[in-house]
């Protein structure tokens, strides 16, 4: 195992009715609030979040102002508003309701507030954040484990572009997690996110670091709760426990917890950033049709030990006659099976990417050399993925 700095800052304020703890946990951030409610596209005006979020700012007589209609796949524009705002009104605190897409606007908003040039300059290494606002956030949907994180991605509509900055300066102070919120959340997203988190726990699964047995077998249980529980939550989506056990999981699925001491691989998400970058395909979507076949193209007799343990420990195959090419490949096929009945798609012409793209797609996945560290991939490696994935 490698040395880490164990580091898990945010607060979280888990379960039912957990609004109560907002004004507090605001005021112990800022004694005169003045703040900035960034949300997306009208989800939490329907759910009546929003009201009640409103309600208590009266309440406790909070100044605030607002940034609305922040989209799916956010995009630069955003946060150079955002910023706006912020300066304009002297905001001392942003609280950002949604999913990752806004939580993700908001931290780097949150940032940009102090920076004199463009935003985008902290996504092309051009500028380093120095100084943020302090965030809190309500989360609305299990998927990326924004809440608990430090990362937050982009997209850049004019160069088409995607790309995610890190700083521990962004990650929420606080993060109110309160399942119901997420019952209204559609079969589509619910299927999208449940894809992600199990994606960025395979990131961290395939690892290059071998002697990870804790991380590893905390990894194989998250992916376990979320194979048990996204089918129960997209048959009843107000099922309490499962929308729970999934919140819960994208609290812990990305925030460090599971690769303290490890390197992970990442490569599917590169890939798949570079093809939304094209054409703003839901991230989760994206993951679905990339990973299996990124499971397959990797797999090799030296690395087959992780592929058995993934048939073995997650999916529960018994090996039987087969041989250990045979029980990885089984493991994988299962892992492709379990996102179509989810309802995902499996290739990208499913989803109407043009093939004249991928060329380029892979160029952009591989910008800054070779992706991936349980494996390595160049562009070549790539455009056959993608290839295959058509
Ligand atoms: O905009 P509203 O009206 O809120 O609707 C959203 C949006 O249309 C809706 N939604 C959210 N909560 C809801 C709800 N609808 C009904 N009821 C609710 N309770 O769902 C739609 C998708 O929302 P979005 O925020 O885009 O989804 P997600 O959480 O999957 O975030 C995706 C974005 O996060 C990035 C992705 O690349 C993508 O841009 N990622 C962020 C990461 C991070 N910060 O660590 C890591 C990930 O790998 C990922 O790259
Ligand atoms: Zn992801």
């Amino acid at each position: 195992m490698l040395n880490f700095k164990f580091d898990l800052p945010t607060q979280i304020f888990f379960g039912k009715d957990q609004l109560k703890n907002l004004v507090k946990a605001i005021q112990k951030e800022v004694v005169e609030p003045r703040i900035l409610l960034a949300y997306g596209q009208g989800s939490i005006k329907k759910s009546g979040l929003y009201d009640q979020i409103i309600n208590i700012f009266q309440q406790a007589d909070f100044f605030y102002t607002e940034l609305n209609g922040i989209e799916p796949n956010p995009k630069i524009e955003s946060v150079r508003e955002g910023a706006t705002i912020c300066q304009k009104h002297k905001i001392n605190f942003i609280l950002a309701v949604g999913g990752g897409s806004v939580l993700d606007c908001a931290k780097v908003i949150s940032a940009a507030t102090f920076y004199k040039a463009d935003p985008w300059d902290f996504f092309c290494q051009k500028a380093t954040i120095t100084q943020a606002l302090p965030l809190g956030v309500i989360t609305t949907m299990a998927a990326t484990s924004s809440e608990t994180n430090n990362n937050a991605v982009l997209s850049n509509a004019h160069q088409k572009d995607k790309r995610s900055v890190h700083s521990p300066l962004i990650r929420p102070k606080f993060a109110i997690c309160d399942p119901v919120y997420t019952y209204s959340v559609s079969k589509y997203q619910t299927a999208s996110g449940a894809v992600d988190m199990m994606s960025h726990l395979f990131e961290q699964y395939f690892s290059s670091t071998y002697d990870s047995y804790l991380q590893d077998r905390m990894t194989e249980s998250l992916l376990k709760t979320v194979i048990h529980f996204a089918p129960i939550a997209l048959k009843e989506p107000q099922n309490y426990e499962a929308r729970a056990n999934l919140l819960y999981v994208n609290n812990l699925a990305l925030n460090g917890l599971l690769s303290y001491g490890k390197i992970g691989d990442w490569a599917c998400h590169q890939i798949e950033h570079a093809i939304s970058a094209y054409n703003d395909m839901t991230h989760g979507v994206g993951l679905a049709i990339i990973t299996p076949i990124w499971m397959k193209y990797v797999l090799t007799d030296q690395n087959c030990a992780r592929f058995i343990t993934l048939a073995k420990n997650v999916w529960e195959i018994e090996q039987g006659s087969l041989t250990d090419q045979e029980y990885a490949l089984a493991g994988i096929a299962q892992t492709a099976a379990f996102f179509q009945k989810l309802g995902m798609p499996s290739s990208l012409s499913e989803v109407g990417l043009s093939k004249e793209l991928l060329p380029k797609i892979a160029s952009t996945s591989v910008l800054y050399g070779e992706i991936g560290n349980f494996y390595k991939l160049n562009q070549d490696d790539v455009l056959q993925i993608l290839t295959t994935a058509f």
